[in-house]
């Protein structure tokens, strides 16, 4: 890697195209909140909305999701004083700097990419190039702030492999060591949630079945039925995570208690060892329900207001940018691109 060195700056980002579910609360979000309150980092948290756009989205509502995302990072304890929070499409050096970047990657290398492969299904050709060019766009955000960590949940990390790729040609095609070699910060129990009905399909804020995931939104009630009615095996509970291998139902209602209690898989399967799955769910649904719906109530609350909302975006979006503007200049500058 480089000599030089960087700021600890941790960068992440989640899009508004939908609601927030237990998946990115549990695989993002709640880390995001325990690495602004590490204090560390200096964090910056983005509504990356031009990502939501790569796959057609109604105006009324990205608008409404947008506000509601914003809602959950600080119901969630994104401080937005401490952190900088903010909508991509505020700041423009996300696109320029992606520009930038989609003649550095190879159309190899975005063909590979398993999430690009998912998502444009069968009918590549009818897919929009912005989806294609995603990733690029996705190293845009990271390097317009040089942040050197980035959390996610497993299903990013061959985009974060990408966003290397990208720095590391950058630097070696203008012989520069301008941009770092981000680390990825995949972490804890629950970095890949799966469907509450189909443990081996990943919980989805897109799956048509609503029945299939927890909504940041649901109420108390909600919650409580969706984990009592998650699909389990009839076998109580092991005593050891080995004997969780090929359960993948009852591994991730373990994880998602770990997840959620801030504990290990193996001290979850200690606590609950020969437990019929009945009486599990119904202590996971009071654990989920202690912990999710204080943050749904303050979800609606804030959601109330939306002025308020819309302002907290703005002043992120200026903080952002007196960041990432001189890092785009010196771009730039390397590229020999002339300006006056
Ligand atoms: P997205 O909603 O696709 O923008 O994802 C935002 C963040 O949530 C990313 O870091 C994802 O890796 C993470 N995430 C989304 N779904 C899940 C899941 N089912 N389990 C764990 N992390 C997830
Ligand atoms: N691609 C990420 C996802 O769907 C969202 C994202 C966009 C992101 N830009 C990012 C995540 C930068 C981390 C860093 O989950």
């Amino acid at each position: 890697m480089s000599d030089a060195t960087f700021t600890p700056r941790v960068f992440s980002g989640i899009q508004p195209s939908g609601g927030l579910t237990l998946g990115n609360y549990l695989g993002a979000m709640k880390r995001f909140v325990d690495m602004q309150d590490a204090d560390r980092f200096e964090c910056i948290y983005c509504l990356v909305d031009l990502h939501a756009i790569t796959v057609w989205q109604d105006p009324a509502a990205l608008t409404r999701n947008t506000r509601e995302l914003c809602a959950g990072f600080i119901a969630a304890g994104i401080d937005p004083e401490k952190s900088i929070l903010f909508n991509q499409s505020q700041v423009p050096e996300h696109a320029q700097l992606g520009w930038v970047f989609n003649c550095v990657a190879r159309m190899g290398w975005m063909g590979r990419m398993t999430q690009w492969k998912d998502k444009a299904g069968k009918n590549a050709e009818a897919a929009s190039l912005g989806l294609f060019a995603y990733p690029a766009l996705m190293a845009a955000d990271i390097l317009a702030y040089h942040a050197t960590h980035v959390p996610v949940g497993e299903d990013q990390k061959q985009h974060l492999e990408l966003t290397r790729d990208i720095a590391a040609k950058f630097n070696h095609d203008y012989g520069v060591d301008f941009f770092p070699l981000t680390e990825p910060v995949i972490e804890g129990a629950a970095t890949r949630v799966m469907n509450l009905q189909d443990g081996t399909k990943k919980m989805s804020k897109s799956d048509p079945s609503d029945r299939t995931r927890i909504n940041m939104t649901d109420d108390a009630d909600t919650i409580a039925r969706k984990i009592r009615k998650a699909k389990t095996d009839p076998e109580p509970l092991p005593d050891s995570v080995a004997g969780l291998e090929d359960r993948p139902e009852a591994r991730n209602l373990v994880n998602i208690w770990a997840g959620l209690a801030d504990l290990g898989v193996e001290d979850v399967v200690a606590q609950n060892a020969g437990k019929m799955f009945g009486y599990f769910k119904q202590d996971l649904a009071d654990l989920a329900v202690a912990k999710l719906a204080p943050i749904s109530t303050e979800m609606s609350r804030l959601m109330q207001e939306p002025d308020e909302i819309d302002r907290i975006l703005s002043r992120g979006s200026d903080r952002a940018r007196e960041i990432a503007a001189p890092i785009l200049r010196q771009t730039f500058d390397i590229m020999g691109v002339v300006r006056a």
